[in-house]
C-alpha cells in the first residue's frame, strides 16, 4: 500500500495513471465510434443499438445496470486522467525555468500544450455533447429514445453546431495522436527500432477516429442521410 501510494505521488506514477485511465477512455471512443457508425443503418438499427445498451444484462440483471457500471468506470478514469494531467502541469511549470522552457524545451512543449488545451477542449465537448444527446437540454426538438432523430434533427438544425463537432473531433484525433505516442514512453514500449511503428500506429488512430466520429456530421450536412 506504501510503495502504491508512493508510486501515486512519483511523476513516473501519475504519468502511468494517465496511459492506463487513457487507454480506457480510449476504448470507450473506439467503441462509441463504431456504435455511431450504425446510423448508417437507418433509424431502426441506430436507435435499437441505443436501446440494446440499456437493456444489455436483463434478465439477470436489472435494466441499465451495465450501463450504470461502464459509466462509473468511465467517470472515474475521466477524473483520474484529468486530475494527473493538472497534477503533471504544476509540477512541470514549477520545475522549469522560464529561460529553460522556452530555449530548450520547444518541441516537446508544444507537444505537452496541445495535449493540455486540446483535452480541456474534449472535457467541455463532452459535457455539451451529453446535455446535446443524453439529456437533451441544449437540443431544439430532443425525443428522449430516439437518438437517430435527435442525431440529424440536431446537425439539421444547428448547422453551426455540426461545426463544432468537427472542432472537437479533430481535437479529439489531434489528442489521440500525441496521448498514444507519449503512452508508449511512458510504459517503456518503444526503442529506437519501433519508433517509427508506434509513430505511425498514433498518426493512423488519431485519423481513424476523427474520419470515423467526423463521417456523421458530414452526411448530415449534405443531406446524404436525412
Ligand atoms: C460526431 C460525433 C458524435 C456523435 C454523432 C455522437 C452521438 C452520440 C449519441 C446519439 C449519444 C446518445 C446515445 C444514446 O442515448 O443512446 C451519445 C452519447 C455519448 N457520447 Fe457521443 N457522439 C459523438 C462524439 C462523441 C465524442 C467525440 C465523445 C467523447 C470524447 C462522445 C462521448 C459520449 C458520451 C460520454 C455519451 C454518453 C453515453 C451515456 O452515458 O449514455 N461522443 N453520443
Amino acid at each position: 500500500m506504501a510503495a502504491a501510494m508512493t508510486l501515486y505521488r512519483s511523476t513516473i506514477g501519475k504519468k502511468a495513471i494517465m496511459a492506463v485511465t487513457g487507454v480506457i477512455l480510449y476504448g470507450f471512443v473506439i467503441v462509441h465510434m463504431i456504435g455511431n457508425l450504425k446510423i448508417f443503418e437507418g433509424p431502426k438499427g441506430f436507435n435499437e443499438y441505443s436501446h440494446f445498451l440499456r437493456v444489455v444484462g436483463e434478465p439477470a440483471l436489472p435494466a441499465g445496470t451495465i450501463l450504470w457500471l461502464i459509466r462509473i468506470v468511465l467517470t472515474l478514469a475521466l477524473i483520474l486522467h484529468v486530475n494527473a494531467a493538472i497534477q503533471l502541469t504544476r509540477i512541470d511549470s514549477a520545475g522549469r525555468p522560464v529561460a529553460y522552457k522556452k530555449v530548450k524545451r520547444k518541441q516537446a512543449s508544444f507537444a505537452s500544450l496541445t495535449l493540455r488545451w486540446g483535452g480541456a477542449a474534449i472535457f467541455f465537448f463532452v459535457i455539451y455533447h451529453l446535455m446535446h444527446f443524453t439529456i437533451g437540454t441544449v437540443h431544439p426538438q430532443f425525443i428522449e429514445g430516439e437518438p437517430y432523430h435527435n442525431v440529424v434533427s440536431g446537425f439539421q438544425l444547428q448547422p453551426l453546431m455540426a461545426g463544432v463537432y468537427l472542432l472537437a473531433v479533430a481535437a479529439l484525433g489531434t489528442h489521440l495522436y500525441h496521448g498514444v505516442w507519449s503512452a508508449t514512453q511512458t510504459l517503456g514500449l518503444n526503442n529506437r527500432r519501433n519508433d517509427k511503428l508506434f509513430r505511425g500506429l498514433a498518426v493512423l488512430s488519431g485519423i481513424g477516429l476523427f474520419v470515423g466520429f467526423a463521417a456523421i456530421p458530414v452526411v448530415v450536412l449534405l443531406g446524404i442521410i436525412k
